[in-house]
Parts: C-alpha cells; sequence; structure tokens
C-alpha cells in the first residue's frame, strides 16, 4: 500500500512523540518518504530504536520524556506539526498504575499542546481511542455520541482530546484528535503481556501455545491496519475542515477474540486451545467504529482487508520471532 504521495513535506520540520513504537514508527517511515525533516522524541518505555531501523539517519531521534518540557520546548522549535503518539498505551496498566499513567496521558499530553503554543507549531495530530466510548449500549460509535470512560486510560484520552479542542479555541493552535479503534500490524511488541492481542497471539500462535483469553472471547472489536492509521494521521494533519474535531478511526467491521485466534490458527497451523480467564477490569465488551465523519470530511478510506493485514503482520512477526532465536 503507498501512502508517501499523499502528503509532501519538502523539508518541512515535523515531530513524532512517541516515535519508536509501534504505530508512531510507521508513521515516521511514512512522513520520511515525504520528505519531511522528523524528529522523535521517544522514552523507549514500550518503544525500541529498532523500530526505526528504515528511517536509520534521515531522522533525528531523543530518547527522552514527553514530561521534560525544555526538550520538548528544543524539538518544537520550526516544527510545522506534531504527531502525539506517546503514550502508557494498556488499558490495564493504567488501572493498576493511575497516577504514573496520568502524569503521562494528561499532563505529558498537555506538555506537548504547549510546547507546540510557545513555538508557533501550527497543527497537533493526536492519537486518541474509542476506548473513550465505553459500553453504552449504541453501536457503531458515531462521535457525537455521548462518552462513558471506564478505565483510567480512557479518562485520560478524553482530557487530551478537550485540551486539543481548547488550545485549538483558546490559543489557535490547530488540532485533530484521532480515535483509533484497535489497530494491528508489524512491530508491535508481543513480549508484554499489556501489549495489544494480536500481537500476543501471533507469538502464541508461532511458538504453538495455548493463548489466554479474557471472558468467554465474545467480546469484538473493530481491528484496523497499521498503514491505514498512518494514512489517517497524514489526512489529518492536512485537512482544512479537520482543525478542533474528533474523528474515528476504525474500519466499522468487527471480530471476536475467540474468532481472531481461530483465523490465525488457519494460516499459522496452530491449533492450541484457549486458556480462558475471568473479563479484565476496565475492558469494554462490544466495539464497532462509524467511519462516515472521518471519510466524509477527511477522505479517509481503510483499503486493507483484515485478512491480508493479518496475513502480512504474521509474516512479519515470524520472520522477526524466528531471528530472535539464538
Ligand atoms: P506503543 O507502546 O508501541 O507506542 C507508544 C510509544 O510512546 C512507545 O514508543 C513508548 O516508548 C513511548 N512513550 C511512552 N511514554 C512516553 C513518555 N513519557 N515520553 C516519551 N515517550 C513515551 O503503542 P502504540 O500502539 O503505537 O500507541 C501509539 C498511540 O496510539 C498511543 O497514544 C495509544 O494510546 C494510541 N492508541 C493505540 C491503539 C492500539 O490499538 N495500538 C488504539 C487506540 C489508541
Ligand atoms: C487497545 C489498545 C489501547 C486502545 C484500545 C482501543 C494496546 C495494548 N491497547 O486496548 O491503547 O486505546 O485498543 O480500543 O494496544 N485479550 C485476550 N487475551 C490477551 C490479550 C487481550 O483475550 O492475551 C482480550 C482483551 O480482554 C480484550 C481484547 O482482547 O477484550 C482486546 O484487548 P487489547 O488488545 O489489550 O486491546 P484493548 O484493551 O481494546
Amino acid at each position: 500500500m503507498i501512502i508517501a504521495p499523499l502528503i509532501s513535506l519538502s523539508h518541512k520540520k515535523v515531530l513524532v512523540t512517541g516515535g519508536a513504537g509501534f504505530i508512531g514508527s510507521h508513521l515516521v517511515d511514512a512522513l520520511v518518504d515525504a520528505g519531511g525533516d522528523v524528529s522523535v522524541i521517544d522514552n523507549l518505555s514500550t518503544g525500541h530504536v529498532e523500530n526505526l531501523t528504515s528511517a536509520g539517519r534521515k531522522i533525528r531521534f531523543v530518547k527522552g520524556d514527553i514530561q521534560d518540557s525544555e526538550t520538548l520546548n528544543a524539538l518544537s522549535r520550526g516544527c510545522e506539526m506534531i504527531f502525539h503518539q506517546a503514550a502508557v498505551v494498556s488499558v490495564p496498566q493504567t488501572v493498576k498504575n493511575p497516577i504514573e499513567s496520568s502524569l503521562v496521558n494528561e499532563i505529558g499530553t498537555l506538555r506537548v499542546l504547549e510546547a507546540a503554543r510557545l513555538n508557533g507549531v501550527k497543527r497537533v495530530v493526536m492519537a486518541s481511542s474509542c476506548a473513550v466510548y465505553g459500553d453504552l449500549p449504541e453501536l457503531p460509535k458515531t462521535e457525537p455520541l455521548p462518552v462513558k470512560p471506564l478505565s483510567p486510560y480512557a479518562v485520560q484520552k478524553l482530557t487530551g482530546e478537550y485540551y486539543a479542542k481548547l488550545y485549538s479555541e483558546l490559543y489557535g493552535v490547530q488540532t485533530v484528535s484521532l480515535r483509533y479503534f484497535n489497530v494491528y500490524g508489524a512491530r508491535q511488541d508481543p513480549t508484554s503481556p499489556y501489549s495489544g492481542v494480536i500481537s500476543i497471539f501471533m507469538k502464541k500462535a508461532i511458538e504453538n501455545k495455548r493463548p489466554l483469553i479474557y471472558d468467554d472471547g465474545n467480546q469484538y472489536r473493530d481491528f484496523v491496519y497499521v498503514k491505514d492509521v498512518v494514512k489517517a494521521n497524514l489526512l489529518a494533519a492536512l485537512s482544512e475542515k479537520a482543525d478542533g474535531r474528533v474523528f474515528n478511526i476504525g474500519t466499522g467491521r468487527t471480530i471476536t477474540v475467540n474468532e481472531l485466534w481461530a483465523m490465525i490458527g488457519r494460516f499459522s497451523g496452530a491449533d492450541a486451545t484457549p486458556e480462558y480467564q475471568p473479563p479484565r477490569k476496565g475492558d469494554i465488551r462490544e466495539s464497532r467504529a462509524d467511519i462516515s465523519l472521518a471519510c466524509r470530511e477527511m477522505g479517509f478510506d481503510p483499503l486493507c482487508s483484515f485478512e491480508t493485514g493479518l496475513r502480512e503482520t504474521f509474516d512479519w512477526y515470524r520472520k522477526a520471532l524466528f531471528l530472535d532465536k539464538p
């Protein structure tokens, strides 16, 4: 899927927070391909410098924390856009550590917006989450629906959205919040129990081990391929109608956790029976996006089918995990 021609940056300065992470590193690759002068700030808490191998020497990488305003200010100077991806991304981890995670996800986000304001950055594109919708019964989720955060993570992401809107209205910093649904693809770290379910299942399948399924496995998610999420970020950076707004970024299609394991089993040959455990605290049960607003207003069009994306992802994990073996 070719995404770079969507945008031409011709040496414009852009900053990606969390750029060594899963989504951030794919975004960095696309911004480099588009000719951007790209800087990355990442504290490597869940990200890896190896994710930036293809961007290599074409970017400026700073190992640093978004809670450090001095570094953020230095990196934001002369910047046209900031793509804010850095966060504590795991719902259960924020349930376990509500204060530490809020320092990153709320105060850290505020520091990014403030650096943008002080340094005349034109636009900030923010990674928000469909977690803000919680478990209210209306489906699919449209942006005007009421929100019901069920975890510190969801509260923190919603706070980020509110601040973004405020910075647009109060200070004239253009902001766009993207409510990603469940993103999957190469480079999502499979080694932590806090990681995304697809990366964990990929590792289990390759090692032919039993996956752990919380609840009855009939909970479902709207999984969106990382390349489509990158595309959404580039569109959000350019779209004239996007300032101060919130957009769902998903596909409108869903799959249950049980179906997911069965599907991975079909093309990997893994046949281990899942082990079931009680539901995780703060989990939502059903999640499906209505993406018509992003399609209409920004020209978003998620092109990758789940089958294709999952196969590409599996091929990547097979290579990555095989090469890791001593
Ligand atoms: P990730 O963990 O791979 O990326 C997050 C990056 O932020 C990591 O590289 C990490 O090291 C870095 N980071 C964390 N705290 C930091 C700090 N204090 N200072 C600097 N860097 C810091 O996760 P991801 O899936 O790529 O998530 C990217 C963004 O997308 C996050 O904001 C997340 O909340 C959001 N999001 C992700 C999903 C998903 O399904 N993966 C869905 C909705 C929203
Ligand atoms: C994920 C993202 C979060 C994002 C949200 C949007 C990660 C780590 N989290 O959270 O940042 O905002 O999507 O919806 O990327 N499950 C199992 N077994 C496992 C792991 C998970 O059964 O080993 C189940 C969970 O209980 C859940 C579903 O799979 O029902 C998805 O879990 P997970 O991948 O962690 O995603 P979210 O919690 O939705």
